[in-house]
């Protein structure tokens, strides 16, 4: 069940909770983790500026994958410190449907999340993307809490 991690982040306090418990747990056989971030094209589609990078992220290169990339990279430092082989893949579109197709084409054997993200509205009990994956997903999925 841990080869192969699927770990999808937004950068949010929810998801660096999840990397605080990955940390907890990587004595349990982890071998491989993937983070990955989906840059939300409904956001870019209105906006130049997302809510999933600062304005001061999109400076560093004038590409937003690239300064999404960059971000990944320095996010997930800290998970570099362990045994596990850390990934990072910045792709781009609907959150919940990239991270569902990506946990199938890279064959993910396990997928853990935050229960919320960036909207974090206080009267829910989990965030629209983690709903849908837990709901579609084919492989199993932990949500931190
Ligand atoms: N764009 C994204 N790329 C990668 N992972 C994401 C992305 N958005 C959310 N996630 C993952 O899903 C978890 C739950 O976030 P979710 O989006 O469901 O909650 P929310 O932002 O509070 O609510 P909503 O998006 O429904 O308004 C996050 O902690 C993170 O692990
Ligand atoms: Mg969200």
């Amino acid at each position: 069940m841990f080869t192969r991690i699927l770990f999808p982040t937004d950068f949010s306090v929810h998801a660096k909770k999840v990397k605080t418990k990955i940390l907890k747990m990587k004595d349990c056989g982890i071998k491989e983790l993937v983070l990955l971030h989906v840059v939300n094209k409904k956001l870019f589609g209105y906006s130049p500026i997302s809510q999933e990078l600062t304005i001061n992220d999109m400076f560093i290169d004038g590409d937003i994958t690239k300064s999404a990339e960059l971000k990944l990279k320095g996010w997930g430092k800290d998970l570099e410190s362990t045994d596990i082989t850390i990934k990072y893949d910045v792709v781009k579109g609907n959150p919940f449907d990239e991270i569902i197709e990506y946990s199938l084409k890279e064959n993910c054997t396990l997928i853990i999340m935050g229960s919320k993200g960036l909207t974090e509205a206080e009267e829910l009990l989990i965030g629209s993307t983690a709903e849908k994956v837990a709901r579609k997903s084919k492989i199993p999925v932990i949500i931190i809490k």
